[in-house]
């Protein structure tokens, strides 16, 4: 019996697990107990960032446990004073509070936005939040995340959320009135299947919460930290966040959230009112801080900047070449979304056995979340492994 078969014996079931038995990570690379080596497009759904076993944020890690793990959040730690630093004069925000996860980054947001709330009435506690949005597995995450499936078994939810459809503003108008306390959306839909609010939307957001005196909330725990090309997905709009929510990527594969509040609602939580045990763990918060060093650089940036065009041309190739596979391309920087309708596990597999790790959202959509070192060599590896499965799908193999 493999591990991997064992963990069926000891572990619940509630993860439809790949069947590979991964035994180390390098850079782009994952290897499996057989030294098969996988191009890896999941880089852990948009965490490994930089890769794995990124040599600064391994020095940087190292360094900190060598000093402590945790020390309990009555101490505050110069790894967490580096990281707060970094994304505040890079953002929007004051200041930010750290969570271990998206969802917990989020119930942090819903925390503030209800306290937010309160302070002008005790009736304005409501969200409006949107369909197809994601914000997390926690009752106040799941409250904001419309897609039924994953909480109409759970009974009663956090009350006073009302979803709208993505970019539909007149909907979005109805919805929202003087008891709504936030506005809660991202960027660009990771769960949904990467579509993205449009400018006309963002505008009518703004409208409305400035009418209603209600909080621009931003989920940014899949689009942040320079996953479409800019810093925050935000930039590429019109719009500065009065809150914002970063996970996933920040820690460099780390457990590590952030809720990130602009100047006007740093005193709105007080001390007491919120916390965690593990939030913004030393070692955790130092992975960070190497992250948002690497990030930061503009030869870095170029890179992904240069990737992000590369991918999508050689996208838009394989599109004109297989019309009837590729339907639409979504997404933006290295955060795309390939609509390939009932081929998408077909392709999966055969990418798979050839070593490349595609994920997929939606059942019909291939999900593209490399990490951010990617280089020309392993884009031209990934458009010649989908070309190959798309020739076999198209000559009927
Ligand atoms: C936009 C968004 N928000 C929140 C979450 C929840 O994050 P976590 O799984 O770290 O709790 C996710 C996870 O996929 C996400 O994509």
């Amino acid at each position: 019996m493999t591990w991997r078969e064992e963990g069926q014996k000891y572990i619940l079931p509630l993860y439809g697990r790949l069947p590979l038995d991964i035994v180390r990570g390098e850079g782009m690379y994952l290897f499996d107990s057989e030294g098969k080596r996988y191009l890896d497009f999941y880089s852990g759904i948009a965490v490994n960032t930089l890769g794995h076993g990124h040599p600064e944020v391994l020095a940087a890690v190292e360094e900190q446990m060598k000093k402590y793990f945790h020390l309990s959040n009555y101490f505050v730690t110069e790894s967490q004073v580096e990281l707060a630093k970094l994304l505040v004069e890079n953002s929007f925000a004051g200041k930010v509070f750290f969570a271990n996860s998206g969802t917990e980054a989020n119930e942090a947001m819903i925390k503030l936005a209800r306290k937010y709330g309160r302070e002008i009435s005790p009736s304005k506690f409501r969200f409006v939040a949107l369909n197809r949005g994601f914000h997390g597995r926690t009752l106040g995450g799941l409250s904001l995340t419309a897609n039924p499936a994953y909480k109409e078994q759970f009974g009663d939810l956090m009350p006073g959320v009302t979803h709208v459809d993505l970019n539909d503003a007149e909907a979005l108008e109805r919805a929202v009135d003087d008891h709504t306390c936030g506005i809660i959306f991202e960027v660009i839909q990771g769960e949904g299947g990467l579509s993205g609010v449009n400018p006309e939307f963002v505008k009518r957001i703004k409208e409305v919460a400035k009418k209603h005196n209600a909080l621009i909330l931003v989920d940014e725990v899949q689009t942040g930290l320079l996953r479409t090309g800019k810093l925050f997905a935000y930039e590429h709009l019109d719009l500065v966040p009065d809150a914002m929510t970063l996970a996933k990527g920040l820690g460099g594969g780390l457990p590590i959230g952030a809720l990130l509040v602009s100047p006007r609602l740093e005193n709105v939580l007080k001390p007491g009112e919120h916390g965690s045990t593990f939030g913004g763990n030393p070692v955790a918060a130092a992975a960070g801080a190497a992250v948002m060093r690497v990030l930061l650089r503009p030869e870095f940036q170029e890179n992904v900047w240069e990737c992000s065009t590369l991918l999508r041309k050689g996208l838009e190739v394989l599109q004109m070449k297989y019309p009837e596979i590729i339907g639409e391309i979504r997404g933006r920087g290295l955060m795309l979304g390939v609509e390939v309708g009932s081929h998408a596990l077909t392709l999966r597999d055969f990418a798979q056995e050839e070593g490349l790790l595609l994920n997929i959202t939606g059942k019909t959509v291939l999900r593209l979340l490399p990490a951010l070192i990617l280089t020309k060599v392993e884009i031209e590896e990934f458009l010649r492994i989908l070309d190959n499965g798309m020739m076999k799908i198209a000559k009927g193999e």
